[in-house]
């Protein structure tokens, strides 16, 4: 059997997606993503979780193997998201007599999305789950990332049973641990996959790590990419900082939109000016080029933003308006942020972006708003200078 095994009697049954090129229809991948699943062989048999329904047929195919023979006693679901549960019905085909074992949210979302009959095993916060051997602990985890989520522990083999929390996008590619691969760019990913999914229920996620902070835990095994041991506190110490949205690094990023370059001519002096005075690792995105996703992610990392954006039509240029909604939505925090307008007859930019800003919690925003009249004069050097040094000081 090629399937790997995360201990003597665990198996991975997941299953890589490297056809999907948007997430939610909404978040770009360019590496795929994994559905991860496990299979514990006690006493019982017990599946935790299913997989995407493109990944049904080698998903089944993987059960199957893993079983060698033996029957499907319980199925556990953590989360009801299709990336996870659109695989039940076919399991269910498969293994009629399998024991679904759950909250009763989750129950209910699974009358919702199917119509099919099934064994259920109701159970609660710290209710166990006894298959011989291990014995399964359930933790409630709501809003991680929907409201049934739940955790499970292993009292026996100490695992974390994370549901979406600690994943990331990127298939797999036999190598199931961080810990063999030491990538950091798939904490960047992680980082995207976090801020973008989970990135509104952060106190949600402080609730959840309060739950598990007491357990002796030997590995974290999450429904999506790498599988965490020995150094775990790699992406615990990033939860922290995500989920209290704490920046990670004190440094500047810079987001514009400009139609024909004048705003962004704004934007890469501010650049040069703040690289003069010292700054390091300055970032500076086109709002309109860069998708949205990655530039959420890099204002969950930095702790200062710039948005330099043209007036459009009396309101805010589109593609910052979107950028700000992400930001609403998302329940961005803490953050120090620059704002620079362009326009040809009235400005409007600054005015409005910061009545969005104003419905955020912990923002400040820098005093000096450059405003520019179409395109950058010498007479606007002074206030980008300015801005400049209000960024600086407070870096
Ligand atoms: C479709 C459109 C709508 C615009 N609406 C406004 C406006 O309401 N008020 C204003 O002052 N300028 C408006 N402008 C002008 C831009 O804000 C101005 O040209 C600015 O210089 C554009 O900067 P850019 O060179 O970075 O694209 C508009 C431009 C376009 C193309
Ligand atoms: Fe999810
Ligand atoms: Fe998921």
């Amino acid at each position: 059997m090629y399937l790997p095994k995360i201990t003597d009697d665990i198996i991975y049954v997941g299953v890589n997606d490297r056809n999907i090129n948007i997430f939610e229809k909404y978040i770009p991948v360019n590496n795929g993503v994994s559905y991860n699943s496990y299979l514990i062989l006690d006493k019982k048999t017990c599946l935790l979780d299913t997989v995407d329904f493109s990944g049904v047929r080698d998903f089944i195919e993987n059960v199957k193997m893993a079983l060698d023979g033996r029957k499907l006693d319980y199925l556990v679901v953590h989360h009801m998201e299709p990336d996870h549960c659109a695989s039940i019905e076919e399991l269910l085909l498969r293994c009629p007599d399998v024991t679904i074992v759950s909250n009763a949210q989750v129950f209910k979302m699974i009358d919702q999305f199917f119509n099919i009959k099934y064994k259920k095993l109701i159970v609660k916060e710290n209710d166990i789950l006894d298959l011989g051997n291990h014995q399964l602990k359930f933790i409630s985890a709501p809003f991680v990332h929907w409201p049934e989520v739940m955790f499970s522990y292993d009292l026996t083999s100490k695992i974390l049973f994370s549901a979406d929390a600690f994943g990331s996008f990127g298939a797999l590619s036999g190598n199931l641990f961080y810990d063999e691969v030491n990538d950091e760019s798939y904490l960047s990913e992680a980082r995207r996959y976090y801020s973008n999914i989970v990135g509104k229920y952060g106190q949600n996620v402080q609730n959840a790590f309060k739950k598990v902070s007491n357990l002796e835990i030997s590995m974290i095994c999450p429904l999506h990419g790498y599988l965490w041991r020995e150094n775990f506190d790699i992406i615990i110490q990033k939860y922290m900082k995500w989920s209290l949205y704490e920046a990670e690094d004190r440094n500047v990023v810079i987001v514009y939109a400009s139609m024909y370059g004048n705003t962004e001519k704004a934007a890469n002096i501010l650049a040069y000016k703040l690289a003069s005075k010292g700054v390091k690792n300055i970032k500076i995105y086109d709002i309109s080029i860069t998708n949205e996703t990655y530039i959420i992610s890099e204002i969950f990392r930095a702790s200062h933003l710039v948005i330099a954006s043209p007036t459009y039509n009396m309101g805010i240029y589109p593609k910052t308006k979107e950028l700000l909604d992400a930001m609403i939505r998302l329940n961005v925090k803490n953050r120090y942020i620059g704002l620079i307008e362009n326009s040809t007859w009235a400005a409007f930019s600054n005015k409005l972006i910061l009545e969005e800003l104003n419905k955020l919690q912990g923002i400040n925003v820098f005093e000096q708003k450059p405003s520019l009249k179409s395109s950058v004069k010498v007479i606007d050097e002074a206030s980008l200078q300015s801005l400049a040094d209000e960024i600086v000081s407070s870096l």
